[in-house]
């Protein structure tokens, strides 16, 4: 049998096919990286995407209870005003520190606090 000289080229765009295969999984990878760093950076601002529960498992349940009855902190699930969660969870109060920056975060668990009872 004779060498095919088609064999080389073929060689290397096999190899360059597994190549942008590979790091299109890596892309791909990287990606939900970013979007779980974004979460926890706090740089999600539309509304609709912020898991408030979520939000409060995660930043408030240390200090207010698994079920936000009270711990350290006072009880949250007594019907607070959202607007002065709001201004709490962002500026703090007392000995407690501000735990939230982005406004429409904020926003979103204020109405979750406000929401429970
Ligand atoms: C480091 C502990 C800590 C964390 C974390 C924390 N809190 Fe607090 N929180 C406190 C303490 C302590 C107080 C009481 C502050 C005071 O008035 O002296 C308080 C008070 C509050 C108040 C005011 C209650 C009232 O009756 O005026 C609200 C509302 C509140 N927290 C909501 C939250 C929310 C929502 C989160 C999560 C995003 C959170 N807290 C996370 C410790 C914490």
């Amino acid at each position: 049998m004779r060498n095919n000289p088609l064999i080389p080229y073929v060689l290397i765009m096999a190899f360059g096919i597994g190549l942008i295969f590979f790091m299109s999984l890596d892309g791909a990878g990287s990606k939900d990286e970013a979007h779980e760093a974004g979460e926890g950076g706090g740089e999600t601002t539309d509304v609709a995407e912020i898991d408030a529960a979520a939000i409060v498992q995660k930043s408030c349940v240390g200090c207010h209870g698994g079920d936000l009855t009270g711990g350290m902190g006072p009880a949250l699930n007594t019907g607070l005003d959202a607007e002065h969660v709001k201004e709490v969870v962002m500026n703090g109060q007392g000995a407690m520190p501000a735990v939230i920056q982005d406004e429409a975060e904020a926003q979103a668990v204020a109405d979750y606090i406000a929401g429970l009872e």
